[in-house]
């Protein structure tokens, strides 16, 4: 249901000082995503009238980010504050919206249900405020919820003006309200810029209702890691292992095993089938989705990947943009990447690499061989050391393999270059020229025994004579007499 007296606001303008980098703060990654971004799709569920971010510190880069979630946004320039950043959103905010969530870009881990049962208390309550606080174990850095003797909330104190007695105050400002826009507009404009940073706080707006005369009430979160913010590296790791292991935690739920699940590392947008196996220290990344009855062992990356059902992928072995239908099997430290296609059951073993390339039904490739540009048949064996020599220095060239071929060890395939049906290659060979179907292409020097070589130069060699090679090689490097 659609939330048309709600707007959201999302401050994302500060730079993140804390973090000493050149990139912006809420650009800043946890869980595989940038962190605003999060925050967006925690929000986009309530269906808000409107969801407004604030920006400024690098703001075209943050627009650039925000640009394919489909949201508005308000550049803040200078920033002077989280109060002055809501102040600068009104321009972007609908005169119908009666009720705001305003959060930090910088906190990912909220949760959409979590906003709405904020937005539930607020509406329910009719207090002007309503703040989600939480209790946590390590409260330095963040602003604190004074309460007065009856228990309501009398001001939010920053860490910086704490005194003695309220530094002992666990429950912390999230930094994630509910605002009656009527009422909090004008407390903004009261605001004065007195702190250290000369800014105007959002959270002095609190004591500025209570003022008032206005109730403004706290809401402990129930899952305190939601709030998190990351102002600072250590921060940043805190919150990825929170998404990683949520995310774990979902696909076990559908019914994956992880081996030691702490060590793996799951992208927010991969799916994985029933009764798959994950082996220690892998990660799946970016839009990965893979199959039921798989096997991911030990060490290897999957990034973009598609893997049908049943495939063995062997430890440390690298997928990229490739796609692995059923039965396949490849590794250990096997690399396919862009654009590699193994249909049913083909195999791909160590020291592998695959690009751009087609491998057939069936097709095998064990051992040290680079296949790029080729297309491959059902049922062809690819021997040890073979290389498809796909670039002239100019261009990329084709390889086309067809069915049921032999290629022996260490072939060399001059792209562009076609090998038929039921062709066989001999070892060693280098093709440059279309071999036919059921045809022998060997293109190697052609071997010479010399009988009885051996043995007489293990004769020499006893008797202290220098083998008959090295000596016509002393000659030959001996200066010619000169003539008299
Ligand atoms: C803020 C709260 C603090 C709370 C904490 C929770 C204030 C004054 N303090 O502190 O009570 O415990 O969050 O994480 O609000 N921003 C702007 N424009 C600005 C300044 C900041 O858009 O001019 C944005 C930042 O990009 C960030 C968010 O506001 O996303 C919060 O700012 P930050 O500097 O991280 O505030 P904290 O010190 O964490
Ligand atoms: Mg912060």
């Amino acid at each position: 249901m659609a939330n048309t007296d709600l707007t959201i606001v999302i401050l994302a303008a500060g730079k993140g000082t804390r973090l000493k980098s050149a990139l912006a703060k809420v650009l800043h990654r946890a869980g595989g995503r940038p962190l605003v971004e999060h925050v967006v799709r925690a929000c986009q569920p309530l269906k808000p009238r409107e969801i407004v971010a604030v920006v400024g510190y690098q703001a075209g880069d943050v627009n650039a980010a925000l640009a394919p979630l489909g949201i508005k946004s308000a550049l803040q320039e200078p920033q002077r504050g989280t109060g002055h950043a809501m102040l600068v959103a009104r321009r972007a905010i609908s005169s119908r919206a009666k009720f705001a969530i305003l959060l930090p870009g910088d906190a990912p881990l909220i949760r959409t249900e979590t906003l709405a049962a904020l937005a539930r208390a607020h509406r329910e309550s009719g207090a002007a405020a309503t703040i989600l606080s939480a209790e946590i174990e390590n409260p330095a850095g963040y602003g604190r919820i004074v309460r007065q003797g009856d228990g309501s909330v009398a001001a939010i104190v920053e860490d910086s003006a704490l005194t003695g007695e309220q530094r002992a105050i666990r429950e912390i400002n999230s930094s994630i309200y509910c605002f009656t826009l009527e009422k909090l507009w004008p407390c903004l404009a009261a605001l004065k810029p007195q702190n250290v940073h000369k800014e105007l706080y959002l959270t002095d707006a609190i004591a500025v209702l209570r003022g008032k005369g206005e109730t403004v009430q706290a809401v402990l979160a129930s899952d305190p890691d939601e709030v998190l913010g990351c102002n600072t590296r250590a921060d940043l790791a805190a919150v990825d292992s929170v998404f990683r292991r949520r995310k774990r935690a979902a696909i076990m739920d559908a019914g994956v095993t992880i081996e030691l699940p702490e060590t793996v590392l799951i992208d927010p947008e991969v799916a994985v089938g029933a009764d798959t196996r994950i082996e220690p220290c892998v990660q799946l990344l970016g839009k990965t989705r893979i199959g039921s009855g798989c096997t991911i062992r030990t060490g290897s990356i999957l990034s973009d990947a598609v893997l049908e059902d049943n495939v063995l992928v062997k430890p440390y072995t690298i997928v990229s943009a490739s796609h692995l239908s059923r039965g396949t099997q490849v590794g250990p430290f096997a690399h396919l990447r862009d654009g590699a296609r193994l249909e049913d059951n083909a195999r791909v073993g160590n020291f592998v690499e695959v690009k751009k390339s087609v491998l057939g039904e069936g097709v095998k490739s064990m051992h040290l061989t680079y296949l790029g540009d080729a297309r491959i048949g059902a049922g062809t064996n690819i021997g040890a050391g073979t290389i498809t020599c796909n670039y002239d220095g100019v261009n990329k060239n084709p390889t086309t393999i067809g069915k049921r071929v032999f290629i022996g060890s260490d072939t060399a395939l001059v792209a562009p270059v076609r090998v038929g049906d039921g062709a066989y290659i001999g070892a060693g060979s280098v093709i440059t020229k279309n071999v036919p179907p059921d045809a022998l292409g060997v293109a190697r020097g052609h071997q010479v025994n010399k009988p009885g070589w051996a043995a007489a130069r293990r004769r020499e060699l006893a008797a202290g004579k220098q083998p008959a090679k090295s000596r016509a090689r002393k000659r030959s490097q001996r200066r010619p007499k000169r003539k008299r």
